[in-house]
């Protein structure tokens, strides 16, 4: 399993990326409207942090498939190499990433609540498909069953090159478990891969060794 950050802060970006874990990083509106940036500049300075793939989703007001479509050229158009189309799970979602894919502009499909939202994203030509896990459990449903459901299908359908982006990824037992699933990429906070790089073992065998050392060596 792979690692995107889910995160529009530059700041969080280029840490994590200088760490070497990620692989990407995934954007919606309400992250990147939270940094108080321009919406393109900030999609276009992330694209110049990060050599993979980078979500930027269409306007959250665009319900159209004809106005996702042009909004997703838009996106695309910032860094072709790096930007991937994120489109919500909808019938007119559904038509856009069929348009955005025929033109060969990879596409995300966001807000995947339930297998079938899946396989139809899917059959429509998404490159990746979002389920949201975290909002699964806030509901008392359990998230991972999803991941594992949309995984366990796909194999089904060697046909099926879509890959699974286990988003809404909260704590770390979130990322052990996608992996067990067999998401093909986890996308998370900056907060969750601080959370999973430490170990409090790990935190006091550096203090043990420092000390056992300059007892003898000194500073
Ligand atoms: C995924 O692409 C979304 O940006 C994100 O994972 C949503 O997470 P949240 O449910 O914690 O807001």
């Amino acid at each position: 399993m792979k690692f995107f950050i889910d995160t529009a802060n530059v700041d969080e970006i280029r840490a994590a990326n200088d760490m070497g874990v990620i692989a990407g990083v995934t954007t919606n509106p309400s992250l990147i409207a939270k940094e108080g940036r321009d919406y393109a500049e900030t999609l276009a300075e992330i694209a110049t942090i990060v050599d993979g793939p980078i979500s930027g989703e269409v306007k959250a007001t665009t319900t159209d498939a004809e106005t996702m479509v042009k909004e997703g050229e838009a996106i695309y158009a910032l860094d072709p190499k790096h930007m991937v189309v994120k489109i919500p799970m909808t019938a007119e979602g559904l038509k856009a990433i069929k348009a955005l894919s025929a033109k060969g502009i990879p596409t995300n499909c966001t807000l995947i609540f339930s297998a079938n939202q899946a396989l139809l994203a899917a059959r429509a030509g998404a490159t990746y498909v979002s389920p949201f896990l975290g909002r699964l459990d806030d509901i008392s449903q359990r998230g991972i069953e999803l991941i594992e459901t949309i995984h366990d299908m796909f194999l089904n359908y060697p046909d099926i090159e879509t890959q699974i982006i286990a988003a809404s990824v909260r704590n770390p037992i979130h990322v052990t478990d996608c992996a067990l699933a067999g998401a093909d990429i986890a996308t998370v906070p900056y907060k969750v891969i601080e959370q999973m790089l430490h170990h409090p073992l790990t935190d006091s065998g550096i203090e043990k060794f420092k000390e056992d050392y300059c007892k003898v060596f000194g500073e």
